[in-house]
């Protein structure tokens, strides 16, 4: 039995204690919060983050379920010295530092750190790469959604007024049909999705200068098509609660001059934090592989064989999938 530890117990780490269920090669040794152990209603073992290092010879491999922003940049290279990790770190622009630092730690104490696993990065970074080196005279177009964005909904959340809110994204269907059918598309993210927002205000604000507000945050709502829906909390509660996601990698080009080539892949799913729990296991399989073989060091999701991931034994990979 693989023992894991989850460090963090919001979205992603009671989906992981959840999820953790349909893997028979693991068990869940417990979850480390930081914030009072008694304070968290949870069905499994919970002890506090400050003690985690009294745990190192009980657990074989850690998940690092807590924010990106702030949490892995600091809890990471802190617990790589005592524990195989897996993450699933999804700030792109800061992807390479962050492997960098953690593969000298990981190195220098002989232990395994997956990094930014999950579905994208992860999943769809595996696609993308896979799609560029069968076809190399093509072009490759992500799209996101529909779904449930967290990061945007946070941000709406936290604008003054706002009382609940949810952010949907919505990819363009045109453009999919355009790339698919082979034309030529004028692509950028922005152009690619328009934003969905669902807000339940308090009460006597102005409205129409949240709704202007939500619009013109920089990055997040300014370049897309954004359309703001104020609602009733009964809305909210009966039709917002949900977290479906998913997305759409396609890459599409020729493999001879006027020979056209098209290869899609695409992820539904009805709980974003359960589809990457669910990724995060099946790393955190392969992150304890690696550590048996002494394969020290961070891994990416490209760095690491298939088959690593999976509870089957070679022949039957063999006889069932090749
Ligand atoms: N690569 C991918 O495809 C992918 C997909 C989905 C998500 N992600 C990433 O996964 C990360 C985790 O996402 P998440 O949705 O699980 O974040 P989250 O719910 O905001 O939780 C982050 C951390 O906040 C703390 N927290 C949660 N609820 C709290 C509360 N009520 N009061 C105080 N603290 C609380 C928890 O740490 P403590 O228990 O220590 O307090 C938790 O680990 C994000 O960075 C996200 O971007 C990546």
């Amino acid at each position: 039995m693989i023992k894991i530890g989850i460090v963090g117990y919001g979205h992603l780490g009671k989906a992981i204690e959840k999820c953790i269920a349909h893997f028979p090669d693991m068990q869940l040794f417990a979850t480390f919060t930081r914030r009072d152990p008694n304070s968290i209603s949870s069905h499994s073992r919970v002890e506090s983050y400050d003690r985690i290092n009294e745990f190192k010879d009980d657990i074989d491999v850690l998940i690092l379920a807590g924010g990106s922003q702030k949490d892995i940049p600091e809890q990471a290279p802190f617990l790589i010295a005592d524990f195989n990790t897996v993450d699933c770190y999804d700030n792109h622009d800061k992807i390479a530092t962050y492997y960098k630092k953690m593969d000298e730690i990981a190195q220098a104490n002989r232990r395994v750190s997956v990094i930014a696993s999950g579905w994208d990065p992860g999943l769809f970074s595996m696609q993308r790469m896979l799609m560029e080196a069968v076809l190399p005279n093509a072009e490759t177009y992500t799209f996101w959604g529909p779904g449930m964005s967290q990061g945007h909904s946070d941000i709406v959340r936290r604008i003054d007024g706002v009382k609940y809110g949810v952010q949907y994204t919505i990819p363009s269907d045109k453009m999919m049909e355009q790339i698919r059918a082979g034309q030529k598309v004028d692509y950028t993210p922005a152009k690619a999705h328009r934003r969905d927002v669902y807000v339940v205000l308090e009460e006597n604000v102005d409205t129409e200068k949240i709704t202007k507000e939500i619009k013109e945050i920089p990055d997040y709502f300014a370049p897309y098509e954004t359309t703001v829906h104020i609602i009733s909390e009964s809305d909210f509660t009966a039709n917002h609660q949900g977290m479906p996601h998913g997305g759409y990698v396609i890459r599409q080009g020729e493999t001879s001059e006027q020979t056209k080539a098209k290869y899609e892949y695409s992820l539904q799913f009805d709980h974003n934090p359960e589809f990457t729990a669910s990724i995060c296991l099946a790393f955190a399989r392969a992150a304890h592989h690696l550590y048996n073989e002494r394969n020290f060091g961070a891994k990416t999701v490209l760095d690491i064989p298939l088959r690593y991931l999976s509870l089957r034994d070679h022949n039957y990979l063999l006889e069932r999938f090749i």
